[in-house]
């Protein structure tokens, strides 16, 4: 299965794997192989000092930022001078919600949708709230759990100023069409933010493609460290004045990063990219290129293994999965009637399963669908180190939820 994944060989790279659970919480953060901790670790055994030293230190700190950001750029196709870098993707997006709002005036109007983790959100309701700005929302079909884009048409309007969308959703895999949404919205003149966090270690990401005007990742769900990017054109970057220090480089993207930053972690991103760009072991051609490549061998694997999970989570009477997107990342939620959430987790977690429960922060989402009122959810997602085996014996766990715990003769 997988044809040009081996994935033996790709589960050798990860020392985590040898606990022997199942890995189904890769939604909530991915494993890391061997290259990236490496990576880490020696960056932390080496001389670094600050940036903008003149001596050698200084100048390995600025190589492991170039290096991050030309890692970044070629994960989404950017350009290294747009990618900002930070402690996480939500820290980011309240950067550059604050940046952003300052350019809004009362009467302007975004646009969000359910579908979004609360990160996509809140930032941008808090700060339109502070500027009179009008939200308008792009609800979810809670049946199949899409995102219908041509409520788009009526959601936009001349004075649409941001429109704010994920390219997956991290509960229920739902993948919208952005790019037919991101069309619409530079009709009207609105910039789009598109959060690829949940994304990114599932498809191919091309931002032009994609009409993201800003494009949000996290790197600790595609492999890499706790470290957040957001790329956009150096151009954009430029006409936006966020929050700064007087004496921080005023330059861009420096300008949106405060504070000495977390390099040693920085150093496991070009590691974290490499390997998935090197999934398929061709270590010939561009970065790029190989990603291109290796990313669609992924989609393909994680797609066959999806299959398998969720044709055999809705062939249990006991399971009630939540939506049936079309196109979808590899992760699903169902709730066990008559069983909280995390009652299911933790069972799932005595047979060997690591699985997430509760909203995992898509609160708009659960609450549309109506679900958070008895704990949320319990969710599985794949990634590539998992295998056939295991979503058998995640199946096994989940039809094991059924059966009655034997007690003892009195
Ligand atoms: C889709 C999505 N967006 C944003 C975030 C927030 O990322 P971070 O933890 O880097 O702030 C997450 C994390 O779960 C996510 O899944």
């Amino acid at each position: 299965m997988g044809a040009g994944l081996d994935v033996a060989r790709v589960r050798g790279l990860f020392p985590a794997l040898a606990d022997g659970f199942v890995h189904a919480d890769g939604p909530a953060g991915s494993l890391v192989p061997e290259s990236v901790a490496h990576a880490v670790g020696a960056a932390m055994r080496m001389p670094v000092a600050p940036r903008g030293g003149v001596f050698p230190a200084s100048g390995r700190t600025e190589a492991l930022v170039s290096g991050a950001r030309t890692a970044v750029a070629d994960l989404v196709g950017g350009v290294p001078a747009g990618v900002v870098l930070g402690p996480n993707m939500t820290t980011l997006t309240w950067t550059f919600a604050r940046a952003l709002a300052r350019t809004w005036r009362a009467g302007d109007e975004i646009v969000l949708s359910r579908l979004d983790h609360d990160a996509n959100i809140r930032p941008w309701l808090h700060l339109a709230e502070e500027a009179g700005v009008e939200v308008r929302w792009a609800e979810v079909d809670i049946e199949t759990g899409e995102l219908p884009s041509w409520q788009y048409d009526e959601l936009l309007t001349r004075r649409t100023r941001l429109v704010a969308l994920t390219a997956a959703s991290n509960a229920i895999g739902t993948c919208p069409d952005v790019r037919a949404i991101t069309a619409r919205a530079h009709e009207v003149g609105a910039l789009t933010f598109i959060d690829a966090a949940h994304a990114a270690p599932h498809l191919f990401l091309d931002q032009g493609e994609l009409g993201a005007d800003f494009l949000a990742l996290s790197a600790y769900k595609w492999c890499g460290p706790h470290v957040g990017a957001i790329s956009a054109h150096p151009q954009l970057l430029a006409q936006l004045q966020p929050d700064k220090l007087v004496p921080a480089p005023d330059r861009v993207p420096d300008r949106f990063e405060w504070g000495e930053s977390a390099v040693e972690l920085y150093a496991g991103i070009p590691a974290a990219v490499d390997h998935l760009a090197d999934l398929c072991g061709t270590g010939d051609g561009a970065r790029r290129d190989r990603l291109r490549l290796s990313m669609a061998a992924v989609a393909q694997y994680e797609g066959e293994l999806f299959a398998r999970l969720t044709a055999g989570l809705r062939s249990m009477p006991h399971v009630q999965v939540l939506g049936s997107p079309v196109r979808s990342t590899p992760t699903v939620s169902f709730t066990v009637p008559r069983m909280r959430p995390r009652q299911v987790a933790a069972d799932l977690a005595r047979h060997g399963v690591c699985a997430w429960d509760g909203d995992y922060y898509a609160r708009e989402l659960f609450d549309a669908i109506g679900v958070n009122d008895s704990g949320g959810a319990v969710r599985l997602g794949l990634l590539h180190y998992n295998t056939t085996e295991e979503v058998d014996r995640l199946l096994d766990a989940v039809a094991a939820l059924d059966r009655p715990a034997l007690s003892r003769p009195r």
